[in-house]
């Protein structure tokens, strides 16, 4: 089952479709014909179409989250092309991401995103299938999985760096430091006042004094600016708009307070409205072809989608483990990505996103594993060790 959504456009029709059920595949009750398409064949991860395409898969990975930050492409760690015939090719990616320091309801591109510095970076490996058909400018994200981890602080060596904390209020330093920022804030807008709606990551360090960094998302007050200091923090139903990065650091004398919040552009988004003011300009499709027009909508119906994939979340890997041990390291960044369970392949049925009552259908594999291309991994970066998965 697919549910589509279809944007038009003089020069170009992107269809961005959400895949329910990929377990179909493999369990069909459709007798499968031999394969009639050759192997995938490796490609070189520093393709300038590999990288166009993985940047844009991991696009609409983004876009499918409501929770946790956007992720950014370290590098293409390996890559394969399944050409389909006449029906265009499914690109079998793995990815090196790193989260980047936006919210993914910012809804914010993630090359317009900054990174994070060693000491809080979460990096890890997603999993990407994705359809492209040039002459029908189809550019299709099929499925996803991904995990990630935090950096290891046991490699890192860097004692006095802030160190991550919980997020629960467990602490009280958290909620001081995201109220007395928000105060700043609030104190410094000029009209509008924003509550707090969830702190979704904390790190700590000692400095002369207890220092908090801390992440929120924001809402819009309902109080005004003299009712602020009496504002209750009352949990309301509206939705975040806004995220800030606080940080209060005390000393015996003083105390230091920053803030900077990123009020998100509305999300409001019709499916009718085909000239977004948001869109900018995207990368160019390598082989002249035109670039498709940048998609802003698959934030735009979340009740219709059904995710492609899911983001597993791992704690630090801090304990020691055989280095030479090549099986061990490929399970630090365990990604299942299966379009079909039966190794002679599956077929996946795609006719949903063409226009026409013709069946169409791809030949799905089990995600292909090594011999990678000698041309992957690509350049990463960011190219410490301690963020690229092995
Ligand atoms: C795209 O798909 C259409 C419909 O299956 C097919 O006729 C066309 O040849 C495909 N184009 C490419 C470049 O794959
Ligand atoms: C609020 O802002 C004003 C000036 O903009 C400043 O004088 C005052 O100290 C601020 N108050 C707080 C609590 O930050
Ligand atoms: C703030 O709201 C209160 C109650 O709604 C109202 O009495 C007061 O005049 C408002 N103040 C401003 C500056 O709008
Ligand atoms: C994605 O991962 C989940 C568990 O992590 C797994 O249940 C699911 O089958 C995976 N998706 C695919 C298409 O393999
Ligand atoms: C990757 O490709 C770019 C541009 O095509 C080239 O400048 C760069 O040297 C390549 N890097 C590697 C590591 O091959």
């Amino acid at each position: 089952m697919w549910s589509c959504y279809r944007k038009m456009d003089l020069r170009w029709s992107l269809v961005l479709c959400a895949l329910a059920q990929v377990t179909c595949c493999g369990a069909r009750s459709v007798p499968l014909q031999p394969l009639s398409f050759p192997n995938p064949l490796p490609r070189g991860c520093n393709d300038s179409d590999v990288l166009f395409f993985s940047g844009l898969a991991l696009k609409h990975i983004n876009a499918d989250q409501q929770d946790g930050y956007v992720l950014g492409l370290n590098r293409v760690h390996d890559a394969w092309e399944h050409i389909q015939g006449s029906r265009g090719s499914l690109f079998y990616l793995t990815l090196d991401v790193l989260e980047t320091s936006c919210h993914v309801l910012s809804r914010k591109d993630w090359t317009d995103c900054g990174g994070r510095p060693l000491y809080e970076s979460i990096y890890g490996q997603c999993k990407a299938a994705f359809y492209v058909n040039k002459s029908q400018r189809i550019l299709l994200l099929l499925a996803y999985n991904c995990t990630l981890r935090p950096v290891s602080r046991r490699k890192l060596l860097c004692p006095d760096c802030p160190f991550p904390s919980t997020t629960d209020f467990s602490d009280d330093g958290i909620l001081k430091a995201a109220t007395e920022t928000l105060a700043k804030y609030n104190n410094e807008s000029a009209s509008k006042q924003y509550s707090l709606d969830k702190v979704t990551r904390v790190s700590r360090q000692w400095v002369s004094g207890p220092a908090y960094y801390v992440e929120y998302l924001i809402r819009e007050s309902p109080c005004n600016k003299s009712q602020a200091s009496s504002c209750p923090l009352q949990p309301s139903a509206s939705a975040p708009v806004g995220f800030c990065h606080g940080s209060l650091i005390e000393s015996l004398f003083k105390k230091y307070i920053s803030v900077t919040c990123n009020i998100f552009k509305s999300q409001v988004q019709t499916p009718g409205s085909e000239n977004s003011p948001a869109e900018h300009n995207p990368p160019h499709l390598p082989g002249g072809t035109p670039p498709p027009k940048e998609n802003t909508a698959p934030s735009s119906s979340p009740a219709e989608r059904k995710p492609r994939g899911s983001i597993q979340h791992l704690p630090a890997v801090d304990h020691e483990k055989p280095e030479d041990s090549q099986d061990k390291d490929q399970e630090i960044f365990p990604v299942q990505l299966d379009l079909t369970t039966n190794p002679l392949g599956g077929h996946l049925d795609i006719s949903s996103i063409f226009i026409g009552p013709q069946k169409e259908q791809l030949v799905v594999l089990p995600f292909p594993k090594a011999p990678r291309s000698a041309e992957c991994p690509g350049p990463a970066r960011e190219t410490s060790s301690l963020v690229l998965p092995p």
